[in-house]
């Protein structure tokens, strides 16, 4: 007997496909994901968004459509975003609690034609309402006041609740919103209305796609450091995450995804609640240009990064390969 032979032999358990399937610790099915759509005014309009290569603006017949897709696909939510035209943009951002605004019609628009068959998630925070690009009320040094914008968040909230929203989610990183719009939720009568609160959201460079797509990028002067967290902090993240759950939140996020696993799989060890991720604009981005540029197979690649979130811990990605990684998965 050779007297070097190991015991054990890792490699025993990868030889094969089906050891392999048998052996796999973590699955990623279609019902992980969640799709973002970028609304625009109009009828039958398709815009492609620049810095996004395959994804497009829909005008609300088309984010139907999507919805629609959505649900043949197995994927259970759908998260919007709207395009404000310019001239509904102002310092208060009061389009955002307008009933009639972009945002409520097409969510009225996927309710009547899909009933209860797909999750929509509506993000609350200014910035694609302002005429200045963040995410509050301005004073006049320009710093974004806290309070006076939450009493906004909340009216911005329960407008989309009102126009049939599932779950609200607010990506503003003002102090005490979850609170406020959880008691605005219950005394609106819309007790069953989840809030996944965008609860570890760093200030990072990732956004720029997205900005794009939501027309807020031109106009944003300086940046979000003063609301979002600084990318260096873990400890904090989960001070965050703490108060979003006393506060009242369903479930949580952390944004961006794959430079902050570290935070995800802190989040789920120390509380134990949902922990979605959200793999940004910039990263899917990055991910299409890499496979341009012939780094690795696209596909391979896409899948590969969404697995992590799930072996990191989370429940759910938003994320912008959702259709595709849905139809890879449906094979
Ligand atoms: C709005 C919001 C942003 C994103 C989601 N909600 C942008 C920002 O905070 O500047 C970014 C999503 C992405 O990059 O895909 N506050």
């Amino acid at each position: 007997m050779p007297a070097a032979y190991p015991n054990t032999r890792l490699r025993r358990t990868r030889a094969t496909a089906w050891s392999r399937a048998m052996h796999r610790e973590t699955v990623l099915t279609p019902a992980d994901l969640i799709w973002p759509l970028f609304i625009i005014e109009g009828q039958g309009q398709e815009e492609p968004v620049g810095s996004l290569p395959g994804v497009s603006r829909w005008s609300v017949d088309g984010i139907v459509a999507r919805a629609k897709e959505a649900i043949d696909l197995g994927i259970p939510c759908i998260a919007l975003f709207p395009n404000t035209p310019p001239e509904k943009r102002s310092d208060d951002g009061k389009e955002a609690y307008d009933p009639d605004n972009l945002m409520c019609r097409a969510i009225k628009a996927v309710r009547d034609a899909c009933g209860n068959d797909i999750g929509i998630l509506t993000d609350v925070a200014l910035d694609p309402y302002t005429s200045h690009g963040q995410d509050g009320l301005l004073d006049d040094a320009g710093y974004v006041v806290n309070d006076d914008t939450v009493a906004v968040l909340v009216d911005q909230a329960i407008n989309q609740a009102q126009a049939g929203a599932d779950i609200i989610a607010p990506s503003d990183m003002m102090d005490g919103r979850v609170k406020s719009i959880r008691m605005a939720l219950e005394m609106g009568e819309h007790p069953n209305v989840q809030i996944m609160a965008y609860a570890a959201k760093y200030a990072s460079a990732f956004y720029g796609p997205f900005r794009d797509a939501v027309g807020s990028g031109g106009l944003l002067k300086g940046d979000k450091k003063s609301y979002q967290m600084d990318p260096a902090n873990g400890d904090e993240a989960l001070r965050e995450i703490a108060l979003d759950i006393d506060e009242g939140a369903d479930s949580v996020m952390v944004k961006p995804g794959l430079a902050y696993l570290d935070i995800i799989w802190r989040a789920k060890e120390a509380f134990g609640v949902p922990v979605f991720a959200y793999q940004v604009s910039g990263e899917y981005a990055l991910i299409e240009a890499g496979a341009a540029a012939g780094v690795g197979d696209r596909n391979a690649l896409l899948m590969e990064k969404l697995i992590a979130f799930k072996r990191a811990g989370c429940s759910g990605v938003l994320t912008y390969h959702a259709p595709d990684a849905a139809r890879l998965l449906n094979g």
